[in-house]
C-alpha cells in the first residue's frame, strides 16, 4: 500500500458506490469506495470485464451519479449543487475509448469544442474568437497535430483521433483528467505513443490523471499508483513495483497469471503479452 500521504488531494470519494437498477434486482457495479487522488499524480485502473473500473472512474465527474457516498474536489468542495457539479464538468477532461469525437467536423472544431463549458449557448454557436483558436491550436500542436487542425475528424487514424481527444481536454485546462480504456481500440505501438503524450501533457500541466487500461505492462510503465479493482471492490493500491503475482492474481485471477507466465517473462518475471516500454518520454516535438 501506498505509505505516504497526498500532499493536495485533488479528489476525494467518500464511500461512494454505484448501483444500478436490474431487472430483478439493484446491481452493486461498486460498492462503498473511499479513496484519494493526489495532484499530479497518474493513477491506472486495473480489473478484468465488469469489474467496477468505468463506473469507479465514472463517478468522479458524476457522468455516474454516485447512488451513495460523496465526492470532492479541491478548489471547488464537495460536489452538492448543480454549479459546483457545472464546475466539476468544466475543470474534468474526459478521454473515451471510441474518441467520441464530431466526425464531419474539422479537428480544430473538435478540440474547440472543449471550450464550450466557457461560454453562453448563443455565444458557443457564433464563430470562437481568434484567442480561443489560438488556444486550441497550441493544444494541437502539443499533441503533435498543429498541420491537421482543418482535415476532417473521421480522416484522421484511431490513434490521432485519440490524440484529438487529449488535445479537447487539453483546451478545457481541466486539471483532471478521467480516461476510460483510452488506447483499448490501437495496436501496442500506437498504444504506447499515446500513454506517453498523455503521461507527459498530465505531468507537465500537473493534472491528475485517473485512467483504465486492460494491459498490465503499460500500467507498470506508465502509472504513479494502480488500483485494482475486483467485483466492485478496490482489492489492491499500490506502486507498480508492489503489483506482485499475489496481487495480479487476486485482480485477475490465479488461472490467468499462471496463463501469463507461461511464455517467455519479461524482466519483472511475468509473460508479457504486450512489450515493456519503461521510458514514459516524449514522442512529439515541441516547436
Ligand atoms: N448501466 C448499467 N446498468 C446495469 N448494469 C451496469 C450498467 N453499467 C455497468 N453495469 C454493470 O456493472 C458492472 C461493472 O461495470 P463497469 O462498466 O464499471 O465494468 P468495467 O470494469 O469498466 O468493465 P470493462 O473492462 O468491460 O469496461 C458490470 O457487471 C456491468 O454489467
Ligand atoms: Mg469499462
Amino acid at each position: 500500500m501506498i505509505q505516504s500521504e497526498p500532499q493536495i488531494k485533488m479528489i476525494e470519494l467518500k464511500n461512494v458506490s454505484i448501483v444500478y437498477p436490474g431487472k430483478k434486482e439493484p446491481f452493486v457495479a461498486l460498492h462503498p469506495t473511499t479513496l484519494s487522488f493526489a495532484k499530479g499524480q497518474f493513477t491506472v485502473l486495473l480489473g478484468r470485464s465488469g469489474a467496477g473500473k468505468s463506473s469507479l472512474l465514472r463517478s468522479i465527474n458524476f457522468l455516474n451519479k454516485p447512488s451513495g457516498g460523496g465526492v470532492s474536489v479541491d478548489s471547488i468542495g464537495e460536489i452538492t449543487s448543480g454549479s459546483r457539479l457545472r464546475e466539476l464538468r468544466r475543470c474534468c477532461g474526459m478521454i473515451f475509448q471510441q474518441h467520441q469525437l464530431l466526425p464531419r467536423s474539422t479537428v480544430l472544431r473538435n478540440v474547440l469544442n472543449g471550450r464550450l463549458s466557457y461560454h453562453s449557448f448563443f455565444r458557443s454557436i457564433c464563430p470562437l474568437p481568434v484567442k480561443e483558436r489560438l488556444l486550441a491550436l497550441e493544444c494541437l500542436d502539443r499533441v503533435g497535430l498543429f498541420e491537421k487542425a482543418l482535415n476532417r475528424a473521421d480522416q484522421l487514424s484511431g490513434g490521432e483521433q485519440q490524440r484529438v481527444g487529449i488535445a479537447r481536454a487539453l483546451a478545457q485546462q481541466s486539471c483532471i483528467m478521467l480516461a476510460d480504456e483510452p488506447v483499448a481500440s490501437l495496436d501496442p505501438a500506437t498504444s504506447v505513443t499515446l500513454l506517453r503524450l498523455l503521461k507527459r501533457i498530465c505531468s507537465e500541466d500537473g493534472i491528475t490523471a485517473v485512467v483504465s487500461l486492460h494491459q498490465v505492462d503499460l500500467a507498470r510503465s506508465f502509472a504513479d499508483r494502480i488500483i485494482g479493482l475486483a467485483l466492485g471492490r478496490v482489492i489492491f493500491d499500490g506502486t507498480p513495483d508492489q503489483l506482485d503475482d499475489t496481487a495480479l492474481g487476486r485482480i485477475y485471477g490465479e488461472s490467468h497469471v499462471a496463463d501469463m507466465r507461461s511464455t517467455a517473462p519479461n524482466e519483472a518475471g511475468y509473460e508479457s503479452k504486450w512489450p515493456v516500454f519503461a521510458d514514459p518520454s516524449p514522442t512529439f516535438s515541441q516547436t
